[in-house]
């Protein structure tokens, strides 16, 4: 099922009205009990922590006929009290036992299946262990390790240097957009230096578009079977867009981020790489990982907030090219709880003229056709 095109598109409706302030999750729906006070944004983020926790997809905990038509999802059914109860649950303890910290999440107990595993498996106790990729900044391995600023420099130098790297200021691609389970859609997108871009998917419901003006940032596109909406990117999401933009002027990813720290060795698809680690809000890590051979950045991962957990996601880089004399990813796969999405250029135009409304803040989109 079409899970990522779904979740996008219910954003999109659930705020369609939502102007100035980041909608709520009980004024964009109607069947909220227990998960209120938040923005949609970080709603939608629970529901895909819920997913990945169990290893559901929406419409195993919902119902069925849920799959393309909202309205369903506002109904109740015991497996919906049973997420409630758990929510209930996962709360008192972390209060009762963890001072309030947040140290137990539904996937700590279901890691990915519905019904928590009882006994230990001496299968898994003796086979081979689960690969697990580093999250995690340990300390340097050696003293000789580099420090963040030496690695990000190095990644400046490894695309094409400091000077060739400052005279890209604009950028126009094309390519295509995949996500997970989907068809291809052509997509455009937009960026300017410092700090702007936009991303435009024209799917067969109607333009997509992703928008961060150096500020704030907003997704619109097409609504299904209702109204047409706009949401405003909050909290981690806005974060996020923050680093996306970044990263495609690289000069600017040292200024996104604080409190770098690093670097450490991992291994991520058999090749080796060093990570770094800085903070976008001061609270939650964001870890960038560098191809230790070409010194090209390999990754991004990230987090938002929900109430129940934070939600990662990863974005990985791939196929440089050269553009105006700087290496530029022409792959990008971007990895979270409930969706994967590929992205692939076929063209990246250089210092483009690009009109400021791109990256104001989006029209209503159109109706469906
Ligand atoms: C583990 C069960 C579970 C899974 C999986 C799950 N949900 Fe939910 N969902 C709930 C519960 C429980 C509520 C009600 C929350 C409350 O009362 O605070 C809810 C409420 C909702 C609502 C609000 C409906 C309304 O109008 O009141 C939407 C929309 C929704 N879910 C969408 C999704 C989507 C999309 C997915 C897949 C990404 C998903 N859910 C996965 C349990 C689940
Ligand atoms: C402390 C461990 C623990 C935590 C934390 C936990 N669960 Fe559970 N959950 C269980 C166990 C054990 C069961 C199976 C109970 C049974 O079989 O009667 C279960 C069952 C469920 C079921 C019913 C599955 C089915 O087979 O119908 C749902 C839905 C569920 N949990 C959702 C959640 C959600 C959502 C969260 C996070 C808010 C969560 N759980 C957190 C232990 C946990």
């Amino acid at each position: 099922m079409k899970l990522v095109t779904i979740v996008a598109g219910l954003l999109m409706v659930a705020v369609a009205n939502a102007q100035e302030k980041p909608m709520l999750a009980e004024q964009a729906f109607k069947n909220v009990r227990v998960l209120k006070g938040i923005p949609v944004d970080q709603f939608m983020a629970t529901m895909g922590f819920f997913s990945a926790s169990l290893g559901e997809t929406c419409t195993d905990c919902h119902s069925a006929e849920s799959g393309g038509n909202w309205d369903k999802y506002a109904d109740d059914n015991p497996r919906k009290e049973t997420a409630r109860r758990m929510l209930g649950m996962m709360n008192a303890i972390n209060k009762t036992y963890f001072g309030g910290r947040r140290e137990i999440t539904c996937y700590s107990c279901h890691r990915g299946v519905e019904r928590p595993d009882v006994t230990p498996n001496l299968a898994d106790l003796y086979g081979p262990p689960p690969s697990k990729e580093p999250d995690e900044l340990r300390e340097p391995t050696s003293s000789k390790a580099p420090s963040a600023d030496l690695i990000l420099d190095r990644y400046i130098q490894a695309i094409g240097g400091v000077d060739r790297v400052a005279k890209l200021t604009s950028f126009a691609a094309k390519g295509t957009y995949q996500g997970y389970q989907d068809e291809k859609y052509p997509m455009d997108v937009f960026a300017k230096a410092p700090n702007q871009l936009s991303t435009v998917i024209h799917t067969a419901a109607g333009d997509s578009t992703t928008t961060y003006n150096g500020s704030a940032g907003w997704i619109a596109g097409p609504a299904t079977e209702r109204p047409v909406a706009l949401l405003e990117l909050t909290g981690g999401d806005l974060e996020g867009a923050r680093l996306d933009a970044a990263v495609w002027f690289p000069a600017q990813i040292k200024l996104a981020l604080t409190q770098w720290r690093g670097a450490s060795s991992a291994i991520i698809d058999g090749r080796d790489v060093q990570m770094i680690q800085g903070t976008g809000d001061g609270r939650y890590p964001v870890n960038l990982y560098f191809d230790s051979k070409s010194g090209l950045l390999a990754r991004v991962v990230r987090y938002t907030e929900s109430p129940v957990g934070l939600n990662p996601t990863q974005i990985d880089y791939a196929d440089y090219r050269e553009v105006a004399g700087v290496r530029m990813p022409y792959r990008v796969t971007v990895t979270w709880l409930d969706g994967k999405s590929i992205t692939e250029f076929s063209e990246i135009q250089p210092n483009v003229a690009i009109e400021a409304e791109r990256f104001a803040k989006p029209p209503r989109p159109a109706l469906n056709k």
